[in-house]
């Protein structure tokens, strides 16, 4: 059912944690499934040089939050909030259809701990991003 990189990245995920002096922090959830995420990241020079997370959550969950730190870690702030779920279950060699719903959390949370960071620091989002997060599907776990 999982790739071999979810269930890596489940067994082993990486950048576990809090950051206690975050530049941006994110928490999003899933009210129906009561999944619980938390993001934080560092800023320098515009770029996102450290990514955490805690996910209380399911598998894919977990190993999605995993995999998103890796792909943020680097990226600018402008670059990391065109992250989509699309490229981090892309990353992953694929979730099944019935999960995809949960890289929702990694892709939200991410992009909310970057909207925390902006807002902290007054600089105004680009139009195109959409402010509310897009994790409003069902949980059907
Ligand atoms: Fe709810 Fe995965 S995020 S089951």
């Amino acid at each position: 059912m999982y790739s071999q990189k979810v269930m890596d990245h489940f067994r082993h995920p990486r950048n576990v944690g809090e950051i206690k002096d975050a530049d941006g922090i994110g928490k999003v959830g899933n009210p129906v499934c009561g999944d619980l995420m938390w993001i934080f990241i560092k800023v320098k020079d515009n770029k996102l040089v450290d990514v955490k997370f805690k996910t209380f959550g399911c598998g894919a969950a977990i190993a999605t939050s995993s995999m998103i730190t890796e792909i943020a870690i680097g990226k600018t702030i402008e670059e990391a909030l065109r992250i989509t779920r699309q490229n981090v279950a892309d990353a992953l060699d694929g979730l099944p259809p019935i999960k995809m719903h949960c890289s929702n959390l990694a892709a939200d949370g991410l992009k909310a701990a970057i909207l925390d960071y902006m807002k902290k620091n007054n600089i105004t989002p680009p139009d195109w991003v959409k402010i509310e997060p897009e994790h409003e599907e069902k949980c059907d776990v």
